[in-house]
Order: structure tokens, then C-alpha cells, then sequence
């Protein structure tokens, strides 16, 4: 019989292709949508194969219907504390409920086991989320994959294509982890089909540091790339600090600036490793070249 995986946030970035990729692989899928959902997005699921659950109200009672017969709940939501923490919660109370056994939370991040609370607060979130699900009768899967490799073609300082410069802090050696939304994704569906999958999964597409970015970059784009230092992984951490204090405005949104500053102090300051890429055959990991090219 086949598995049936239930997808909360199938309409999202992530979440959509989490769908397709379960798919691919022969999976039942249930797409978790709301009232407010975009009807195009919904359509699309439908099209491709997913079935539709519409929650009226996203509680434990709603959420438990949904959860009949679930062989994995993979969450792709996004939001603040009321939906990493909020929301989730009311998701895993009804996986419990109803006797699923597997639960993969909507991390997919770097590796935020090795960043300090306070340094990142979408990361304190997803961490105030896990200490729920930890006193959770499921076994869990959290899927960290650094940042998504697609960033890099949005000028960020690692990588900017105007300026022609390639901005670091900490150590010029050091090795930020990337990895695009389809590998994050195809992996994702793997792993929610696999009732053996361990608490947590690393993955990187590609693992570089600002000296080989540079060099990348430079031969790929006939261009010379010119790398600049920013000062030390604490200096990052201690501006992120002052403008999170100056932008208060900020904790209702999910990407203020400060946050994505906080994102990027956590790109040079944790390493995923060991990696887990071989688990599941059959995936091809998008490298910086590949990316590149194709731009
Ligand atoms: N590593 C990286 O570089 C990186 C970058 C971006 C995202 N991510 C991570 O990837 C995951 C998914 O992000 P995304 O960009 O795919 O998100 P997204 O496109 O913004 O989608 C968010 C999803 O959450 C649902 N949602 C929002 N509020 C909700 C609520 N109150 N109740 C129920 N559902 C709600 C939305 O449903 P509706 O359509 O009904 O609103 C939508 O399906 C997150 O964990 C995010 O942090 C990682």
C-alpha cells in the first residue's frame, strides 16, 4: 500500500515542491490548504496529482481528520511564533492524536544546533518548537540544508554581481553550506518516506568558502570578483544585535533586515558535517557551476 504523506504549507515556496517531489515518488499526498489559500496554487496541486484537505479552522480537531491513515506530517509553514510554534503545535497535538507516526518540522535551515539563542530568532522559534515536539510521542526528522543555493542570485554580499564582490566574515577558509529548493525538496520527500530516517539529516548541493566563491565566479562570469573581509563572525553578531534593539518594528515581520543579517551570521558561523547527500540514491545535487551557468 502506498504511504500517505500529509503536507502542511503545500502551497509555499517549499512546500509545493515537497508535493511534487513526494509524488514523483508514488506517494498519496495530502495537501493541507486554507480558506484564504491562494485558489490558483490549490488548482495546481490538484492538477498534479495531490489531494486537496481544506481546514476551515487549522485546530487539533480539523487538523486530526486530516491526519487518518497519515504515514508522515511534513511541515513547510513559514510565519512567526504563531505558526512555527502556534500552528505546529495544533499539527503535532493531531499527528499524536491520530497515531502518525512521523513528524518533519519546517526547519530547513543551517545547522541550528550550533547557533547561540538570541543570535538568529527565526532559528529560537523553530528551536521553542522543537522543545514541544520533543515531549511529543513521534519520532521526528529535522532536514537542514544551509542556505537555499537560489539567494545567490539575488546580489547577497556573498555573491554580488554588481559590486563584483564576494563579502565574508570570519574566515576566508570557512565553507557556507547551500543547497537549491528542488535537492532541499527531493530529499525532504525521501526522507518523509523513509520510517527509518534519523532526528536530524544534513544536507549541502555545494559547500564553499569566500576564496573559492571568488575564484568560481570569476572564471564562470569572465569577470574578476574581488573578495572583501567584514570583520569577525562577533562583529556581525553584535550589529545584528544593535539593529534588531533599533528596529523593534521588525518582530512582526518574518524577514526584516536584522533577520536576514541574522541569517547570513549564521551561514559563516555553523558547518553542516557530517553530510547525509548518499542517503537516498538518485539525487542530483545542483552545484555552484550548474547555478551559475544557467543564469
Ligand atoms: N534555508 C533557506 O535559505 C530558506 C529560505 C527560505 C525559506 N526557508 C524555509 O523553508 C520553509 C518554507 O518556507 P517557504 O519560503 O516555502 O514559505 P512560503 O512560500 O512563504 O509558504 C508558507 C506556507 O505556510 C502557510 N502558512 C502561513 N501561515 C499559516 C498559518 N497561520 N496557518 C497555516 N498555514 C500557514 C502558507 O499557506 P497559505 O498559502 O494558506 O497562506 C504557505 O503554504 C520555512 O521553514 C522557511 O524558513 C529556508
Amino acid at each position: 500500500m502506498k504511504a500517505i504523506i500529509l503536507v502542511a504549507g503545500a502551497t509555499g515556496d517549499l512546500g509545493g515542491r515537497i508535493v511534487h517531489a513526494l509524488l514523483e515518488r508514488g506517494a498519496v499526498v495530502r495537501a493541507l490548504v486554507r480558506p484564504a489559500s491562494d485558489s490558483e496554487k490549490v488548482e495546481k496541486l490538484a492538477k498534479a496529482g495531490a489531494q486537496i484537505v481544506k481546514v476551515n479552522e487549522w485546530n487539533v480537531a480539523e487538523l486530526s481528520v486530516a491526519c487518518q491513515g497519515v504515514a508522515c506530517v511534513v511541515s513547510a509553514l513559514q510565519g512567526l511564533h504563531d505558526v512555527i510554534v502556534g500552528a505546529q503545535s495544533a499539527l503535532a497535538d493531531a499527528a499524536v492524536g491520530s497515531g502518525v507516526p512521523r513528524f518533519i518540522p519546517s526547519d530547513f535551515a543551517s545547522d541550528l544546533t550550533q547557533v547561540a539563542p538570541g543570535e538568529n530568532r527565526n532559528f529560537d522559534l523553530r528551536r521553542e518548537f522543537h522543545k514541544y515536539l520533543d515531549k511529543c510521542p513521534i519520532q521526528t526528522t529535522s532536514v537542514l540544508n544551509g542556505a537555499f543555493a537560489e539567494l545567490l542570485q539575488y546580489n547577497i554580499p556573498f555573491l554580488n554581481f554588481k559590486a563584483k564582490t564576494v563579502a565574508y566574515w570570519g574566515s576566508v577558509y570557512h565553507k557556507v553550506d547551500f543547497t537549491t529548493k528542488d535537492n532541499t525538496a527531493a530529499f525532504t520527500a525521501a526522507a518523509a518516506l523513509d520510517p527509518t530516517a534519523p532526528g536530524i539529516l544534513r544536507i549541502a548541493g555545494f559547500q564553499i568558502s569566500a576564496t573559492e566563491m571568488a575564484a568560481m565566479a570569476s572564471e564562470i562570469l569572465h569577470t574578476t570578483f574581488t573578495i572583501t573581509n567584514m570583520g569577525s563572525c562577533a562583529d556581525l553578531s553584535a550589529f545584528n544585535k544593535r539593529e534588531r534593539a533599533a528596529h523593534p518594528e521588525g518582530e512582526n515581520e518574518v524577514f526584516p533586515g536584522w533577520q536576514r543579517s541574522q541569517y547570513t551570521h549564521s551561514m559563516f558561523s555553523t558547518r553542516l558535517e557530517p553530510l547525509d547527500n548518499s542517503r537516498y540514491p538518485g539525487i542530483h545535487w545542483t552545484g555552484l557551476r550548474e547555478l551559475l551557468t544557467a543564469r
